[in-house]
């Protein structure tokens, strides 16, 4: 069952240290058959929440999503004060809430970022993607301090940094510089970048991934989180070698993807 997943999801993030208080949030955009699953759970609780911007691209659409103030860690302890599914309204400005956020819970303060990432990544992967995922893993978030908010910059230093990293995310990585969170505003920049990339990092803050499914975006987030703690650790340790743009190349040769010819010289 997708809620399963989702709240092993959330655990797991928990449990890497991504989560510290209600730090990030999850969501799930829900197939027919998840709808199908979660029908008797779902009802109308009249809680018709407006959204404050456009997504109409979205309406009719079901997401399972984190609560905002509410912890990853507690998530499995009771899924239905932490999390909760929300319908897009025929509006597309709206949603209605028809399972969880018990206790006065609601959407994560960044659901503007998600839902605008979710247009995005839909667009682009013909409706493939379906989570978005934002967490505050500390050497992502530490590497924002010591590179230029460039996505060529953070995606050479990434790629250098472990030799799969170039397979896992061959487009790089973009970055958004500090903007306050939980805005419509960093949604808008956000979802611009999330077209390009998977995975967008947050100045001084954290960072968002997607993907088609849960493993999928943890997996990515992972790795980009586990390139960012070697960097660190090769470059408080002095750094006298990396991986070359030729042994990207030849990368991208062996695994047959398409490495962002932008960002080698
Ligand atoms: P929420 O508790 O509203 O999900 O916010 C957490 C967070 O990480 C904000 O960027
Ligand atoms: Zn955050």
């Amino acid at each position: 069952m997708f809620i399963d997943d989702f709240v092993r999801m959330c655990f797991d993030g928990f449990e890497q240290g991504w989560h510290e208080r209600n730090g990030g949030n999850l969501s799930y955009r829900m197939t027919d058959k998840d709808r199908e699953d979660a029908a008797s759970i779902m009802k109308d609780t009249g809680r018709h929440i407006d959204l404050g911007f456009d997504a109409t691209e979205l309406k009719g659409e079901y997401f399972l999503v984190t609560g905002s103030g509410r912890y990853m860690r507690n998530v499995p302890l009771a899924p239905e004060k932490n999390i909760g599914i929300v319908k897009i309204a025929d509006d597309g400005h709206s949603y209605d809430i028809l399972w969880g956020f018990e206790d006065g819970a609601k959407p994560t303060s960044e659901l503007p970022t998600h839902l605008m990432n979710h247009m995005a990544r839909m667009s682009v992967t013909d409706g493939k993607c379906r989570v978005i995922y934002h967490a505050h893993p500390a050497n992502i978030t530490a590497l924002t301090y010591v590179l230029p908010p460039e996505d060529k910059a953070y995606s050479r230093i990434l790629w250098q940094s472990e030799t799969e990293c170039a397979v896992v995310f061959p487009e790089g990585v973009g970055v958004v510089d500090w903007m306050v969170p939980g805005s419509i505003d960093i949604g808008i920049e956000t979802a611009k970048l999330i077209k390009k990339y998977r995975a967008v990092i947050w100045t001084f803050h954290g960072i968002f991934g997607s993907g088609a499914d849960f493993d999928e975006t943890f997996g990515l987030v992972h790795t980009v989180e586990k390139a960012a703690e070697i960097y660190l650790k090769a470059r408080s340790a002095g750094i006298i070698r990396t991986i070359t743009d030729d042994q990207l190349r030849l990368l991208g040769d062996a695994f047959g993807v398409e490495i962002n010819k932008d960002f080698l010289d």
